[in-house]
């Protein structure tokens, strides 16, 4: 579960990149964060994961603040974050064992997750070669398993579908699902709209900083009057 609480973040004073945000999202849920490029998905993204500091308000994780209990907090959630160019230097199989090293994953146990994930990702064969040498899509895939490897109950991923292939898109979506099943939470950020439609319980939308809608599409075309597509009410919302 992840509580965001008041939270308001500027980058530039008297320019607010983030007023007052405030949002829960369930255990069991898949909940889906849209909006136009620079609305602060990335900025609100950044500030649950504890890698900016918000100017005013907390964000909780499974009831552990990212601001008094970083580290409790950090340990509930695995994240992929938007770009996934880094470690560049490092062979996959490094990449992966130094998240395990991280989280403390036992040799067995990380042996067992490495294999099982990145097969199910098809890098497996490419684990001994450095990341550099990846695709854009395999980079995002060794994030994507890094990310999961200590089996977290929250997954914050700042749009995670880019540059996957269809199979590995798919297969993702349905890890998503499975893990939202089994009573636990899913927080993604993204722009594809129908993957919102298809695969959220809920979605929250921000616009410049504010959130604009949170609830279901059922909700958002009863709130919205409108019997148009998602992009018709997307567009709605969030023009000027
Ligand atoms: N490091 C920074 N310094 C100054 N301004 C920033 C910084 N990072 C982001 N911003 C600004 O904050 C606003 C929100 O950016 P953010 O990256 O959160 O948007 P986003 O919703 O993730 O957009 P996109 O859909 O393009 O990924 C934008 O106006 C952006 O220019
Ligand atoms: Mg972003």
């Amino acid at each position: 579960m992840i509580e965001i609480k008041n939270v308001s973040k500027s980058y530039v004073k008297g320019k607010k990149t983030l007023d007052n945000l405030n949002l829960e999202i369930k255990n069991g849920e898949i909940f889906g964060f849209l909006g136009p490029n620079g609305a602060g998905k990335t900025t609100t993204i950044k500030i649950i994961t504890g890698i900016l500091d918000a100017d005013e308000g907390d964000v909780l994780i499974d009831g552990k603040s990212i601001t008094d209990s970083p580290l409790e907090a950090k340990k509930n959630f695995g994240f992929v974050p938007d770009n996934p160019d880094m470690f560049l230097k490092l062979k996959g199989i490094e990449y992966l064992n130094f998240m395990a090293d991280v989280y403390e994953i036992s040799t067995e146990k990380r042996k067992e997750k490495i294999e099982e994930l990145t097969k199910k990702f098809e890098i497996y064969k490419d684990l001994n070669n450095q990341i550099q040498s990846y695709s854009h899509g395999m980079r995002q895939k060794i994030v994507i398993c890094g990310a999961l490897l200590s089996e977290p109950k929250n997954w914050i991923l700042d749009e995670p579908m880019t540059g996957l292939d269809p199979k590995s898109s798919y297969d993702l979506k349905e890890m998503m699902r499975e893990h939202a099943k089994s009573g636990k939470t899913v927080f993604f950020s993204t722009h594809i709209l129908e993957v919102a439609e298809k695969l959220c319980d809920r979605v929250g939308i921000i616009n410049k900083g504010k959130l604009v809608f949170v609830g279901t599409l059922e909700e958002m075309k009863e709130k919205f009057k409108e019997n148009g597509s998602l992009e018709e009410l997307f567009l709605e919302i969030t023009e000027e």
